[in-house]
């Protein structure tokens, strides 16, 4: 017997104001048909009157209903986030408080982009594997329009908002692939790349969180090869081949890459969830939220295996591998 964590709940939010390419060819010289091409985006949903943590009570308040669960079920909670509420405390702490968690469960922010969620599946994971909880909520969320520059062509037609979450929960298995719950997770990071992703300013530098920038070419070329290496590991991991594979959930920054990602991996295209073409890229929400979306619209079932793979800022990249 082995204890895994099984994804009981799941949840997303998107704020209502939709922005399409035409709608960016106003403020900056670009059009359809480039950021089309080259990114596959067609619209992103962007805040206007709320924060993250507005985002993020909103997709756990779904994850937690479908999980059918009370707030003092909650032992954990683990946001990551590149764009929380305040510098400090964590964006974790604001959500638990309105969501009613019980006094004590704990609470706490991960800063690694794109890769923010499958780290804290990770985190959260190994803690109901050690015994330490038992139920955790495990959140991407973002407002990255609040740190995108509006003048930037190159950056600003990439990016949108939004929060995805899971509910996982401790459950016996026999320790084979064929159990339910996360199979496998592995992480990675090579701060050489500090600089080719990464925000203007900070705290300790500007004192102001700064706009995103980035060396696309760089960041393509290593999104390719590090979100295949991060699936490929947790697949062997565990003994699993691509057949085996139900969907491939990539982090959802650019349809070349994933393209790339899921030919590299011998994936058909119908096994490759994609939601960047109305998201955008969100970042750490990416991956929770074509999770959410793509469960609850019936696409992904009971049993179904997954692979999940995320590379961002740092850079960060992890796999995961879960049988939903
Ligand atoms: N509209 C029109 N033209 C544009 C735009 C735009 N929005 N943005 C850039 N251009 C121009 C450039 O200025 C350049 O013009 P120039 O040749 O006159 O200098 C031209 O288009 C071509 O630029 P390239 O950089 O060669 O375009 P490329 O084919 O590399 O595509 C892109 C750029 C889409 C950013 C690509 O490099 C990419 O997808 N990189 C990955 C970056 C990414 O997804 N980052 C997200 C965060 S990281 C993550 O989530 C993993």
């Amino acid at each position: 017997m082995l204890i895994r964590s099984e994804i009981i709940g799941w949840g997303h939010y998107l704020p209502q104001k939709v922005v399409t390419n035409d709608d960016l060819a106003k403020i900056v010289e670009t059009s359809d048909e480039w950021i089309s091409t080259r990114t596959g985006i067609k619209t992103r949903h962007i805040v206007e009157n709320e924060t993250t943590s507005d985002l993020i009570t909103k997709a756990c308040e779904m994850a937690m209903k479908r999980a059918n669960i009370q707030p003092e079920d909650i032992d954990l909670i683990v946001v990551a986030s590149i764009t929380p509420d305040n510098t400090t405390p964590s964006v974790a702490t604001k959500v638990s408080n309105r969501l009613g968690l019980k006094y004590g469960a704990i609470a706490f922010d991960i800063s690694a982009a794109c890769s923010g969620f499958v780290y804290g599946l990770s985190m959260a994971d190994n803690m109901i594997r050690l015994g330490q909880v038992k139920t955790a909520l495990v959140v991407g969320s973002e407002s990255l329009s609040k740190i995108v520059d509006w003048t930037d062509r190159n950056t600003c037609v990439l990016f949108g908002d939004g929060a995805g979450a899971v509910v996982i929960k401790a459950t016996e298995g026999e320790g084979t692939k064929a159990d339910t719950g996360i199979l496998a997770t592995k992480l990675y990071a090579d701060g050489s790349h500090y600089d080719n992703l990464k925000t203007t300013g900070g705290v300790s530098t500007t004192q102001t969180p700064g706009f995103i920038t980035m060396d696309g070419k760089e960041v393509f070329k290593f999104a390719v090869n590090s979100l295949s290496q991060a699936a490929e590991e947790v697949m062997k991991m565990c003994g699993v081949s691509s057949d085996e594979i139900k969907f491939l959930i990539p982090h959802q920054a650019n349809i070349r890459i994933i393209s790339n990602v899921g030919e590299k991996l011998g994936l058909p295209t119908e096994k490759v969830i994609v939601t960047v073409d109305h998201h955008g890229n969100t970042s750490a929400a990416s991956i929770p939220l074509a999770l959410s979306e793509n469960i609850e619209s019936g696409r992904i079932k009971k049993g179904d295996l997954l692979v999940l793979t995320a590379m961002g800022a740092g850079f960060t990249w992890g796999g995961a591998l879960v049988r939903f």
